[in-house]
Parts: C-alpha cells; structure tokens; sequence
C-alpha cells in the first residue's frame, strides 16, 4: 500500500482514512450576520465526495467585532447553530476540523475592526502598511477574553458536529504575534521568553481541550518559521511543538505572514510557487524529534511528492491550492495518479499584487464551486478585479450589520 493510502489513529480515537489533507483555505464566502449559507456546503460536498482523509475548513472568526476579511465566517455566542450544523455535515462520512483564529492586528482599516495585538506595533507591509490600523497593546483582561472566546467556538463547533478544530497560530494571525519577538515586545508573562510567547497559545489549547469531548480532534497550525531576522524560528518552533505535544492531535506546518510573503502559507510568489513541498527541508528538521503526527503543507500538488513527505516522518500532508483547483485529487491520487496540478500564475511586476491575484483566483475556484459553476480557474488579474468587487460588497454589508459594534460603526 502506498504511504498516502495508509490510516491513521490520532490521539482523541478518530481514525483517518488515509494521509491527505484538505488544508484550510478561507472560503470569503459569509452570508448574511457571518453565517454560512448553501454556497459552503456545496463546496464541501465536493471536497467530502472528493476523497481526502480530512476535510480542515477556512479559518472561522471566534470574535465578529476582529475579521481578517469581510467575508469571513464567525462562529459565536449570538450565531445560529443550523447553517453550522448544515456546513458539518456537508462533506458526509469524511472527517471535517473548523479551524479557528483569530487576526489580531492583521485587520485593515476599512473594516473598522477592532486590531488587538501583543504590542501597539502595526504590521510592515511596505506601501500597504497604511492599509493597517495601529493595533492596540491588549490588556491582561483582552487575553482572558480572548482565550474564552477560543474556547467557546471551539465548543460550538463541536455542538455544530464538526469532528475537531485546528487552532491557528501560523501566518502572522494573533497567536503567531505572540510568539513573535518581533510583534510582541511585552514584559509580562505573557511576552519576553518563548515560554512566555507560547503561553497564550497553549492556554488557548488547554481551554479548549476543557470544553470538548475527549474524542474531539484537536490541531494547532503552526509557522516553521516567520522568515523575519529576529524572529520566530525553526528552533523555536521545536520547542513549541515538544509542549504542545502531549495536549494535541496533530500540529500543522507551514510559514512566513503578511510581512514575509516571499514564503508565506498563503500561495505567495513564482518562485515559491515553482517550488514543491517548499517547507520541507527546513521543517524536516522537526520530525526527528516531535512526538506528535506532523503535516506538511506547502506546494504539494502530486503524489510523488506528497510520498516523499510521508517518508520523511510526517504523518500527513496538507494540500489548499490543488484542491481547489480539482477537489477530486485525493481520489486519484489513491489510485496512484501522479499527474500534477498546476498553481495559477501571473505576470503582474508587484510581488504582493501578483500574491494577491494569485490568491484571489484561488478563492474565485471556492465561489465558482459553492455557486454551482464549476468553470475553471480565471487568470488572476481578473479574478483581483472580481475580488475587490466582492470585497467591497461583504465590506458594505458587514458595516451595516455592525454599525455601533466596531470602530466603523
Ligand atoms: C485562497 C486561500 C486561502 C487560504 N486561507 C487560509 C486559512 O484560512 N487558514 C490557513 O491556515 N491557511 C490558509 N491558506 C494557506 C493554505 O492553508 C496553505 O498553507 C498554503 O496555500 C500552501 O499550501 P498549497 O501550496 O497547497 O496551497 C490559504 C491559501 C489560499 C490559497
């Protein structure tokens, strides 16, 4: 039997059917008060008809006042449980983790959301770094907020019948600040040493472990590195997975944030995209060691690699863009198809213009499904065009249903 068709029996008893992964790709795709609506479980019927071991959705917002995008899901105290419910069972026997998150200070400034950070230290996007608001240094009373919150949705989720979560400290998002000693300059417990950056992050672990069944799945995403001098690690990453250890089912690698794209998660230039399996020397470093299943997410788009992934160490391998592109991968793969799928590509000359375009045709494949048009892949240029458009429309909408609640209101 090849690596990728092999089970797997994680930690909390739930058994995978095979080592790949569908990784989370936010869907942009909230309907009306951040729910999500019948667009997302036509999606999910696909990836769930489509054959992978385990389905991780987009990342969902555990606070609606603080939204990377306004499109995002929210999933808390005031959301209906039914459209989640809905969203749950979509994918059918295949198992499916919401990933939850939090954005901390990467919130632009239209949204009027509400940026909390480690410290008031606004995001470095070079000539986009106006977009950002100057996030405010959170107080020790945030943080409990926040952890609760995580903990809450987390606990919604599995009221929902979402077989696990995936908490997102990679990419830059809150809790990757707080492992930055870049972002977080605090001189409580809760900055300065590793122990005391990783702190919010295994709090948040534990808290949700607290709330859910002992067979709920519990993951964390977490950067290999932020490629940033002076920043979070490789070293520092091996620390942090030998604590998470013995609390989670799997931990989730990738790397880079809005402030190294070069070799960020999110699909980030030719260069990277060139590449296959990009993060795989540097986080190879980390399986030797970590007593916990790790995958592997970054330029896996055919079997051959994902095969290499698996034997390296790593228990699973995650894969976003080539399963946006054919949500029937994993199917083939199984039957040992090796044919590649091609990232979409473009000439635009600004690398994060070029990132962002290429990140919106990804994210058009996600509304093409979820509308019923399974059209292929639009070239990325007008797939930005159509995004901002898009972008404008959720943004409108979401300032009116929270007028008075975020800054914008
Ligand atoms: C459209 C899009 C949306 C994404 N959204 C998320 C997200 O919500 N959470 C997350 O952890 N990563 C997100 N990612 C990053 C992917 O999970 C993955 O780490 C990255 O795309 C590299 O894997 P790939 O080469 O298989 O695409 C997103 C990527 C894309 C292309």
């Amino acid at each position: 039997m090849s690596l990728v068709a092999s089970p797997l029996t994680l930690r909390s008893g739930i058994t995978l059917q095979n080592r790949i992964v569908k990784a989370a790709m936010e869907e942009q795709l909230a309907g009306a008060g951040q729910q999500p609506d019948e667009r997302i479980e036509r999606l999910y019927r696909r990836w769930g008809a489509g054959g992978a071991g385990l389905v991780i959705t987009g990342h969902v917002m555990v606070d609606r006042r603080a939204l990377a995008q306004p499109g995002d899901i929210v999933l808390d105290e005031v959301s209906e449980l039914e459209p989640f419910r809905r969203w749950a069972s979509a994918a059918g026997t295949a198992p499916v983790w919401m990933q939850i998150n939090h954005p901390g200070r990467v919130v632009l400034r239209d949204t009027g959301a509400l940026a909390l950070a480690p410290s008031a230290t606004r995001v470095n996007a070079g000539a986009l770094s106006s977009l950002y608001p100057v996030p405010k240094p959170m107080t020790v009373a945030d943080i409990h907020e926040v952890i609760e919150r995580f903990a809450t949705t987390a606990f919604l989720a599995q009221e929902a019948g979402f077989a696990g979560v995936e908490i997102h400290a990679a990419h830059g998002y809150l809790l990757s600040q707080f492992l930055s000693p870049l972002v977080n300059s605090r001189d409580d417990e809760w900055g300065g040493s590793l122990e005391n950056r990783a702190r919010l992050l295994l709090r948040i672990v534990d808290a949700v472990r607290g709330r859910v069944r002992s067979g709920f799945g519990v993951a964390v995403k977490l950067n290999s590195a932020d490629f940033q001098r002076g920043g979070f690690d490789i070293d520092d990453a091996g620390r942090v997975i030998e604590w998470l250890g013995d609390r989670v089912d799997l931990v989730e690698l990738s790397g880079g944030s809005v402030e190294a794209l070069a070799t960020s998660g999110h699909t980030a230039d030719d260069r990277t995209l060139e590449r296959e399996a990009y993060f795989l020397d540097l986080a190879g470093r980390l399986v030797d060691r970590a007593t916990v299943p790790l995958m592997l997410t970054g330029g896996i788009r055919r079997s051959g690699i994902a095969e290499r992934v698996l034997d390296r160490g790593f228990a699973l391998v995650g894969v976003a863009t080539a399963l946006a592109q054919d949500p029937e991968l994993p199917h083939r793969w199984l039957a040992g198809d090796d044919t590649a799928v091609l990232p979409p590509r473009s000439m635009i000359g600004s690398k994060t213009v070029r990132a962002a375009a290429v990140q919106a045709a990804v994210t058009g494949r996600l509304h093409a499904i979820g509308c019923g048009k399974d059209s292929s892949t639009r070239p990325p240029t007008l797939a930005l065009v159509i995004d901002r458009r898009r972008r404008s429309r959720h943004l409108a909408r979401y300032r009116r249903d929270n007028a008075g609640t975020t800054a914008a209101g």
